[in-house]
């Protein structure tokens, strides 16, 4: 899912090619976008707002104000949220509405507060595409920043056929999602390292002990690393989740915590970032058994366990200057305060903090609250509930602002 956390307002003019904008939204919605729609009064006529209100599972946006309550439909606020503005399809009065700034309804006012880029499709008979004022507000929006894509020849609603059909919603979204991964590619050159996921520790051929981590938080920090452009080695414990990672993430599968140790120091003597989100046990049985331990009608049994190493703490001890540690801290109280000791006591650059027993954040949730904690001077930021990609976005651009300081 290459656009998973990306805030996308789609807008509709009323033109014919409106039907196609459904498709591209349902495109955008399963690439992993949020996608919010604002309609012209008469592109509503030419899709109606209920379909895409269900397809994007958010009201369209349409009136300046809700008829029924009067609450004010703020067009300054979608700038705010929105990475990206898309016109599909973008009708020659739209395009002159646009380069002009006639202000008169709502997909105008949202397009003239957008501090995102804009995208527009155009889609109209040919002779309107051909026609030198329209080549003309094509020319001032590309002049004003806007990226126009192509309107290819083909069958147009008319029945006549040339220049001026909007472009398929899978070539719109591929105009998308080259527009983000060139966006942003911070990481391009770098290598990162990322543990997420259990462990489990053999008591015996079929027993082990482990725990209920998930790895999707490290899903999502490797995802979002890759797409801007890093060299991802995640080194996972067995999750029974099946990660949907770019190609270009190694994966190295590991089970136990020194399984992992040894993974982890094959690769972070190239790294420049290190992120520990495994949740890696703390003990493992000394002596695990060869054969399968039987009941023996034995009341009760103990395991004597040892201390694992700590992996986090290890790499602590070896990173080298320009080298970026980062680790999790998942607590049930003092939560800074135990952070804090955590990232002293590994030698950290970072410490994320996430609450334990929260039904919507820490294990096997989609959510996370999260605070960051950076050194020097462990500043904490606390980050309301959001997606485990939204998460590992805000992490990634700390890490990202954390080694662009070091080198001041
Ligand atoms: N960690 C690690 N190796 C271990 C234990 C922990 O790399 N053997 C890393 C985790 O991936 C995480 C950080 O250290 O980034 C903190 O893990 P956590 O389990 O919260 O802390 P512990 O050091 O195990 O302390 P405690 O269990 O007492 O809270």
């Amino acid at each position: 899912m290459t656009l998973q956390g990306r805030h996308i307002v789609l807008g509709i003019s009323g033109g014919i090619a409106a039907y196609k904008s459904a498709t591209l939204l349902r495109l955008l919605i399963k690439e992993g976008a949020e996608v919010q729609v604002v309609m012209t009064p008469s592109g509503k006529e030419f899709i109606t707002p209920a379909t895409m209100a269900a397809l994007s599972g958010k009201p369209v946006v349409s009136e300046f104000f809700a008829a029924n309550t009067g609450e004010w439909h703020s067009h300054v606020d979608l700038g705010l949220w929105a990475d990206l503005m898309i016109v599909a399809p973008a009708t020659a009065c739209t395009i002159a509405k646009m380069a002009t700034g006639v202000a008169d309804n709502m997909l105008i006012t949202t397009y003239l507060s957008a501090k995102e880029p804009v995208m527009v499709a155009p889609a109209m008979d040919l002779d309107m595409f051909a026609h030198p004022t329209t080549r003309r507000n094509l020319e001032t929006l590309r002049g004003d920043g806007v990226i126009v894509l192509d309107s290819p020849s083909g069958e147009l609603a008319s029945g006549l056929s040339g220049k001026g059909r909007m472009l398929e919603p899978e070539q719109i979204l591929e105009a998308v999602k080259r527009h983000f991964s060139a966006l942003q590619q911070d990481y391009s050159g770098k290598r990162v390292l990322v543990t997420a996921g259990p462990t489990r520790e053999s008591i015996d051929p079929v027993r082990y002990i482990g725990n209920h981590s998930s790895g999707k938080m490290g899903f999502a920090l490797s995802a979002e690393f890759a797409s801007r452009g890093a060299e991802v080695d995640l080194i996972l414990g067995p999750t029974p989740v099946t990660p949907e990672l770019p190609a270009t993430v190694r994966v190295h599968r590991v089970e136990s915590a020194l399984d992992m140790l040894k993974s982890v120091e094959e690769n972070y003597g190239e790294c420049d970032v290190a992120v520990f989100a495994a949740a890696v046990a703390d003990y493992r049985p000394l002596h695990p058994a060869e054969t399968k331990i039987k009941r023996e009608k034995r009341e009760t049994m103990s395991i004597e366990l040892v201390s694992n190493p700590d992996i986090a703490a290890e790499m602590g001890r070896r990173k080298r200057t320009g080298q970026i540690n980062v680790g999790f801290a998942l607590e049930t109280d003092n939560g800074v305060e135990n952070a804090i000791g955590k990232m002293q006591r590994k030698n950290l650059d970072m410490v994320v903090l996430n609450p334990a027993g929260n039904k919507d954040a820490g294990f096997n949730a989609d959510t996370n609250r999260i605070t960051i904690i950076t050194t020097p001077g462990n500043k904490a930021r606390e980050l309301p509930l959001l997606s485990k990609r939204d998460c590992a976005k805000a992490i990634a651009d700390s890490i990202a602002a954390l080694s662009e300081a070091a080198k001041r």
